[in-house]
């Protein structure tokens, strides 16, 4: 991994180790480029730590499983997904390519060369969308903050839950104003979501994985499903 150079001088490597030392001694470190830019996918944010936390501890479900992430900036969650064995696709806005360069930068750092990456602007149902493989697993960290993208990310889930009924989305969510839900859009789409506690999967800290990142942050993690019996599936 070469980390010099003049187009790399505006570019910092983040490193995140996760481990398991209660009942194991299994750890795993990555490396994440973040560039110096003021668009929201070129850097970590809290939530992507917290979804990382959350996959690293159900890394058995991912092994083989294919997973494609939603909004993924420098895809932290994406990455570690990969090095847990899974077949991960990553995706971000088709208007930003430089979040989508971001994308591969991060798989190159951490050498996943076979990790693909797409241009998906929630709530377009473009021919890249519609010609995705089978998928296990959506995971989207922080995509819910701005309020007017609220229904296009649940479009886009929808969308693909109703081609991947047994799919799941995994979504870590930071609370930014108690006035912000999602709930009626759920009801809208059919979907339904359960709340995972942070303490259950270790995750109820202010430093995670060697980063201080969360920090004071409130963050959730929910699961959300399709209600198959409302959509006749
Ligand atoms: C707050 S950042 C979170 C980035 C990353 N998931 C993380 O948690 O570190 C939101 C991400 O959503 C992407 N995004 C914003 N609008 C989008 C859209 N309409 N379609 C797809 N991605 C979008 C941004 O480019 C950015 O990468």
């Amino acid at each position: 991994m070469d980390h010099s150079g003049a187009e790399t001088a505006s570019i910092a490597y983040k490193a995140f180790t996760f481990d398991d030392k209660k009942n194991t001694q299994e750890s795993l470190s990555v490396s994440i480029p973040e560039v110096l830019d003021p668009q929201y996918g070129m850097y970590v944010w809290p939530c992507a730590v917290v979804l990382a936390q959350y996959l690293w501890t159900h890394r058995e479900e991912l092994r083989g499983r294919t997973v494609l992430e939603l909004g993924a900036g420098v895809s932290l969650p994406g990455v570690v997904a990969a090095r847990c064995g899974a077949q991960v696709i990553l995706s971000d806005s088709a208007d930003s390519p430089l979040c989508l360069e971001n994308c591969r930068r991060s798989c190159e750092a951490n050498g996943l060369p076979d990790v693909q990456v797409l241009g998906l602007t929630w709530g377009d149902v473009s021919p890249d969308l519609v010609l995705l493989p089978e998928l296990d697993f959506i995971l989207g960290s922080d995509v819910f903050y701005e309020p007017r993208d609220f229904e296009d990310v649940l479009v886009t889930v929808a969308f693909l839950l109703r081609k991947n009924p047994r799919a799941q989305f995994w979504t870590t969510y930071q609370e930014r104003s108690s006035d912000w839900s999602i709930q009626p859009l759920l009801h809208r789409w059919s979907l339904s979501c359960v709340d995972v506690q942070l303490h259950s999967f270790d995750a109820e800290k202010s430093e995670l994985a060697g980063s201080t990142l969360p920090g004071r942050h409130t963050v959730h993690m929910m699961i959300i499903t399709l209600n198959t019996e409302d959509v006749g599936l």
